[in-house]
């Protein structure tokens, strides 16, 4: 397929892009910031105009050659943002994500680009950047799960997902959003989770969970392959917690008093895959085990 990818500079996009790449795709990346080893067009998506352009935009030079005009791009993954509280003010957070969002989805449809994956987060349940600690309502926390935060970047996540389902109820289209975990980089088994293994305190506001990044490649694959679902939201984690305590252990420390659902695995996230797995085939790989050298922990 070719795709317009947005914020593909960026840590899950910089293996994201490759994994497409690797599957047959074409990929325009859109950014402030270009990125080797793929075609960038450097753009502010807050600004509509840049965002129009690049979304009936050459991919590259090689496109000139049959003489046919600009062809159409057949899907939009839009991760561009700013992707965390505590880096810019917290309205521009708001405004840059929020007005992104609907920019570049409302540009899509109205270029008629049927396929759109956006990044959500993991932050829109409200334990990730609240004020003190908060806990889920139940476990395995699912995506039918209240979205109320009371951070900027969150807000910013919730506004985008009624943004899509509004957009999508209008055009028909599949618009699918990816309420990502904690995205992990190859290098980060060594550098973080020896930390992570002796603290795993460290691991409460993500639920315990995380995704690698190159598994990130493989979610957004499956729902580009995925037609006809319409309005979605998926969560994306690994099957397994980030840190070497058991799920039983995990809630006798941490979710007390909190209701769980049914019966879980022994390493088995909180942050529920059941859907993406169920709908789209999703399949994650990469499990921390599989990067650290103390076999006491496979
Ligand atoms: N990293 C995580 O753990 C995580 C978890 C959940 C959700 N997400 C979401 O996934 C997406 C990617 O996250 P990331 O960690 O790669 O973030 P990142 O900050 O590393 O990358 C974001 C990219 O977007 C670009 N960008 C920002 N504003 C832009 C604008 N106005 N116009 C064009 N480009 C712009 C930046 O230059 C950057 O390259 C974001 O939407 C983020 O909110 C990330």
């Amino acid at each position: 397929m070719r795709i317009l990818f947005t914020g593909g500079t960026g840590k899950a996009g910089r293996h994201v892009i490759p994994y497409l790449q690797a599957q047959g795709h074409r990929v325009l990346n859109v950014d402030r910031i270009p990125l080797d080893g793929v075609d960038n067009r450097l753009a502010d998506i807050t600004d509509a105009g840049q965002a129009y352009d690049v979304m009936s935009s050459f991919a590259g030079y090689d496109e000139l050659d049959g003489g046919t005009g600009v062809p159409r791009f057949d899907a939009v993954v839009h991760f561009a943002a700013v992707p965390r509280v505590m880096m810019t003010a917290d309205n521009e957070c708001f405004r840059v994500n929020a007005l992104g969002t609907y920019n570049v989805i409302d540009a899509a449809v109205k270029f008629g680009i049927r396929k759109i994956i956006y990044a959500s987060s993991e932050t829109t349940y409200g334990v990730c950047f609240a004020d003190g600690e908060r806990r889920p309502d139940y476990l395995p926390l699912d995506e039918d799960h209240p979205t109320v935060p009371e951070d900027s970047y969150a807000m910013s996540k919730v506004v985008n997902e009624a943004t899509a389902r509004s957009f999508q109820r209008r055009s028909g289209f599949d618009i699918y959003g990816l309420r990502i975990n904690n995205v992990i980089e190859p290098h980060e088994y060594k550098a973080n989770f020896p930390a992570y293994l002796a603290e795993p305190d460290l691991r409460r506001r993500n639920f315990f969970a995380y995704i690698d990044a190159r598994d990130l490649g493989h979610m957004v694959d499956c729902c580009l392959k995925t037609d006809g679902l319409g309005n979605q939201i998926f969560n994306v984690s690994n099957d397994d917690h980030s840190v070497n305590l058991t799920t039983p252990e995990l809630i006798a420390r941490y979710y007390d008093d909190v209701q769980i659902t049914r019966e879980m695995g022994d390493h088995e996230t909180f942050y529920c895959n059941d859907k993406a797995k169920r709908l789209l085939g999703y399949a994650p790989q990469h499990r921390w085990r599989m990067y650290l050298d103390d076999p006491a922990l496979a």
